[in-house]
């Protein structure tokens, strides 16, 4: 897609943060976009002040993206406003952070649900309604993993985001004949309200009971730092403009920094370094 303008955006977890940036680039480039989010007070503030400051076509509709049920309404909402989308960004997310002796079944299946289910949900609903105008008027899919989508942690969101970034790079080569391009966004520290996620919980994974504490020293300054990266982190809008460049564009990633290139590099290493353990032995087949 050489230009976002004019075209029918559908951007997920975008009443604050990341979210809330992407859609405001797409808008000020000229598209059309549906705000999706769980928290309807800051959905339709985001899509009042949108609104004011493009003076573009804006809507905002309300869904838990871990329901597909809901995502499916949301999408025959915007099929309804508009006739047709050409862009989805599986956006929303949540940070459970809880590590090695802390986490919980809730809160695995909750993670799982907003950061992995809801982007296999969103590209099983809306590739095809993409898919209908995707050769002539061109499409595009963006989902928002992160730098822990390629940096290892023993988390539910490592493991989502993992997920999400093999999800985006195997679809790449399927869609992309069918003229849709599929980029994944993995941002570092982006200044953002994730810390607070838990504000946007759905009921159903509550805990029952109190939440084992980090299980070590070490986790605790882990989650310090994070804390504090984050609130010192990158402005979303300036994310949100490199979102629209890489959709333009078609870059399969789309990074907002540097700062992990070094530790990707190091995992790389470590897995050459695996296959060197091995090199010119003749494995016994069948
Ligand atoms: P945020 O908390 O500011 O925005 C997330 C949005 O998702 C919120 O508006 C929230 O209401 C919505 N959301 C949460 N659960 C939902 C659900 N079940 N259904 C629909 N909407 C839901 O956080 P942020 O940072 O903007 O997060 C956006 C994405 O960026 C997430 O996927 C996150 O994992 C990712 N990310 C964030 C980084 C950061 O440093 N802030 C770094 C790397 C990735």
């Amino acid at each position: 897609m050489k230009d976002v303008s004019g075209k029918v955006a559908f951007v997920t977890g975008a009443a604050s943060g990341i979210g809330l940036g992407i859609a405001t680039a797409l808008a000020q480039a000229g598209a059309k976009v549906v705000l999706c989010d769980i928290e309807k007070g800051a959905l339709d503030k985001a899509v009042e002040t949108l609104k004011r400051a493009t003076n573009a076509d804006v809507t905002g509709v309300i869904a838990d993206v871990s329901l597909k049920d809901a995502l499916q309404k949301a999408a025959d909402e915007t099929i309804a406003r508009y006739g047709k989308v050409h862009i989805l960004v599986n956006n929303a997310g949540i940070a459970d952070g809880s590590g090695y002796g802390a986490w919980t079944d809730k809160a695995w299946n909750w993670t799982l649900g907003v950061n992995l289910m809801a982007v296999v949900w969103g590209v099983e609903i809306f590739g095809p309604l993409i898919e209908k105008q995707a050769a002539k008027e061109g499409g595009h899919i963006v989902s928002t993993a992160s730098i822990a989508g390629l940096v290892g942690g023993a988390n539910p969101y490592n493991a989502t985001k993992y997920g999400v970034v093999s999800m985006m790079e195997g679809l790449r080569p399927v869609l992309g004949p069918r003229g849709i391009g599929v980029s994944v966004l993995c941002p570092g520290f982006i200044k953002t309200n994730i810390l607070t996620s838990q504000r946007n919980k759905p009921e159903r994974f509550a805990e029952s009971a109190p939440r084992p504490a980090p299980a070590t020293p070490v986790a605790m300054d882990l989650i310090k730092m994070v804390a504090d990266r984050v609130q010192t982190g990158i402005d979303p809008l300036y994310v949100g403009a490199l979102v629209r460049e890489g959709i333009e564009n078609d870059w399969p990633y789309i990074f907002t920094d540097n700062e992990f290139e070094p530790a990707i590099d190091a995992r790389f290493a470590e897995i050459k370094k695996g296959f060197d353990k091995i090199r010119g032995r003749v494995p016994k087949r069948g």
